[in-house]
Formats: structure tokens, C-alpha cells, sequence
């Protein structure tokens, strides 16, 4: 028997992984797992509320599973899996949802902004409930993207985990996981879910920012530097990064776009290299094409590695099916006690 804490994250199977990706969520999956008993899963389920492509989706679990691998996650100290693997994860999904309001779930941001996507809304004043209730059946907002956090939630609470490494968008997921963890304890009189807390290596979640200068680096965003992008690809997209005209007077304020090169060379070039284009910015002395070769050089130091395994795993099936079924019988073994535990805390008790 193991004292570790435990420790689950997944990521959506919606295409390649990238920076935002690895230091929002893999790279600390890599470093907890020798101190922790870690489960990490490739989230299928989710990706259907809205990639709901079959050959895609299979493409996606393989390539995610093989980063996953390249990136250093070891299947000899933790428990890789898919998340379609563990049936129990789609029962106790029906179960939690009769504790989960629908306006808590059309509160949430994200779904408030992919609702938004999927009906082609655009102006921000826009009611989006009414939309949403007053949609036609051919522009609908399904019921799975609704519910994407109570499937989360059952993710996260079936392995009982204590940590959830994910970057800063998934917070109001995991406050509503915590939300539900409570509510289910206290309405049943019961002790089974622990509260989860996200988790960093010390200082706050990371948030990752796209080469277009606005928000964070996403995949509908287009602004993305992939794990396995090839040197060519990826130093072009890093020489094409959006910044300004330059600072014309000193320690004039940093720009966004600016601010935003600076925070990935953050990440992978360390605080002295950052200080070093800020003093230049301050005194105007900045060289933009400088700044993107130093960043490219560095962004390519971490995935050039990954690039090169990834390619090796990618297409060693058997390797790959032996991963996760293994990975599958222990968080199945796990999550049929929970659901055990579920089902007769709610009364559901079988007769024979
Ligand atoms: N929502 C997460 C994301 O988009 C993926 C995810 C699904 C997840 N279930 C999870 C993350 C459970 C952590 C724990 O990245």
C-alpha cells in the first residue's frame, strides 16, 4: 500500500500538444511523478463535445499518448491511460450530474465561450442564454459541452486525487469539482472526495501566451508552437511573432505583445535572459530579430528532444497498446472501488 498523495490530470485529445500544454500541464506531470502516485489520461470523452470526428479523434489519442511518452511520463511510475478505458468514469458521470445545477454549468467561461463559438455569436452583449435555449436543432450547443465539467469533476474525484496540475484556464474547473466534492459529501453524510487543489512548483499557475501578441496560446487561437513542429516550421512561426515598433523612449512600459515574448523566454531561457531584453528595452536598444532567435534557439533546446522520440513512439503500436492497458486495469481497479462506493452511498443497491 502507497502514501503518496495522488495525482490526476488529463489533456483533450484535440490535436497536437503545445507550449501551452507542456508547461501548463506536462512538464509538471513529469517532474511529480517520482514524489507522487500519479495517474495521467488522455481525455477522449471530452473531446467529443466538440471534435466529434472518429478518425481524427483516434489520430489524436495516438499522438497525445506518444507526447505524453516523449516528454518523459514513465509507464513504469505512473499510470497512463485513456479515458474511454474506464467505463466507470461514464456511470458515475450520470450519477454526479443529478447534484450539478445546469445554471452553474452555463456560468462557466468556457462553456460560455464555446457556447458563443458554436452559434456564431459575436457581439458580447448578446443574451446567450436565450440563444442557447432558442437555437434550432441544426445550430445547437450539445449537452455534453454543458456538462463538460461534471465529467471533469468524475475524472478527478473517481482517483480521489489531492493535486491537478493545469494550467490557468482550468481553475473554475476544478473550483467546481471542489463545489461538487463538497455537495456530494455533506448531502450523502459522507467522507469519499477529498478537495482537489490545482498544482505549481511554487508561484501561480502558468499562463502561456500565443505569438499574435493578444491572449494565451491556444489551439483555436491559431497562435500555437507544437511539440513536434519541425525546426523550420517553428522558427519561422517565432521570427513571425507579433511585436511592436519598438520602444521610442526610455523605461517606457513594455508592450503587450512584447510582454508576451518576454514571458515565454521566461519559460525557457530563465529570469537573467529575460532581464537582460528588458534593460535592452529600457534603454531602446532592443533588437526584435535578437530576441526571437534567442527564443526559437531555446523553445527548440526543449522539443527538439521530444520532436525526435515522439517520432520513434508514434508508430510502435504494440508499445503504445501495452502502455495504456495497463495504464487502464489500474485506474479501473481504482475507480470500480470509488464508483462501489458512489452507488451505495445514493441508494442504488443491488437486489440479488
Ligand atoms: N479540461 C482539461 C483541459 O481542457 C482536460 C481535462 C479533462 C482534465 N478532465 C480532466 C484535466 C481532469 C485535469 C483533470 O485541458
Amino acid at each position: 500500500m502507497n502514501h503518496k498523495e495522488i495525482v490526476l490530470s488529463g489533456i483533450r485529445a484535440t490535436g497536437n500538444l503545445h507550449l501551452g500544454n507542456y508547461y501548463g500541464a506536462l512538464s509538471k506531470f513529469v517532474r511529480m511523478q517520482d514524489d507522487y502516485d500519479c495517474l495521467y489520461f488522455i481525455a477522449d470523452l471530452h473531446a467529443l463535445t466538440t471534435a466529434p470526428d472518429p478518425k481524427a479523434l483516434h489520430e489524436n489519442v495516438r499522438n497525445i499518448l506518444a507526447e505524453y511518452l516523449a516528454a518523459g511520463v514513465d509507464p513504469e511510475k505512473a499510470t497512463i491511460f485513456v479515458q474511454s478505458d474506464v467505463p466507470e468514469v461514464s456511470e458515475m458521470y450520470l450519477l454526479l450530474n443529478m447534484h450539478v445545477g445546469i445554471g452553474e454549468l452555463m456560468r462557466t467561461a468556457s462553456f460560455k465561450d464555446k457556447a458563443r463559438k458554436q452559434l456564431g455569436i459575436t457581439d458580447d452583449a448578446d443574451d446567450i442564454e436565450r440563444r442557447i435555449i432558442g437555437a434550432d436543432t441544426n445550430k445547437r450547443v450539445n449537452a455534453g459541452l454543458l456538462t463538460y465539467p461534471t465529467l471533469m469533476a468524475v475524472d478527478i474525484l473517481i482517483q480521489k486525487a489531492h493535486k491537478v496540475p493545469v494550467g490557468k484556464d482550468q481553475e473554475q474547473h476544478l473550483e467546481l469539482t471542489r463545489r461538487f466534492a463538497r455537495r456530494f459529501n455533506s448531502f450523502y453524510g459522507v467522507d469519499l472526495f477529498p478537495e482537489p487543489q490545482n498544482f505549481d512548483f511554487g508561484g501561480a499557475p502558468v499562463k502561456v501566451p500565443g505569438l499574435d501578441g493578444s491572449g494565451k496560446m491556444g489551439k483555436s487561437e491559431g497562435n500555437c508552437i507544437y511539440l513536434v513542429d519541425e525546426e523550420k516550421v517553428l522558427r519561422k512561426k517565432v521570427m513571425r511573432a507579433v511585436t511592436d515598433e519598438g520602444p521610442k523612449l526610455p523605461d517606457q512600459p513594455v508592450s503587450a505583445p512584447v510582454e508576451n515574448l518576454l514571458t515565454l523566454l521566461a519559460l525557457t531561457s530563465g529570469p537573467e535572459v529575460v532581464q537582460q531584453y528588458r534593460n535592452a528595452y529600457a534603454d531602446c536598444s532592443i533588437r526584435y530579430g535578437d530576441l526571437k532567435k534567442q527564443l526559437a534557439d531555446d523553445i527548440l533546446k526543449v522539443t527538439s528532444p521530444i520532436r525526435e522520440r515522439y517520432l520513434d513512439i508514434r508508430d510502435d503500436s504494440e508499445f503504445l497498446a501495452r502502455v495504456v492497458r495497463r495504464g487502464a486495469e489500474r485506474a479501473r481497479e481504482r475507480a470500480a472501488a470509488t464508483l462501489a462506493e458512489v452507488r451505495k452511498a445514493m441508494g442504488i443497491i443491488k437486489f440479488y
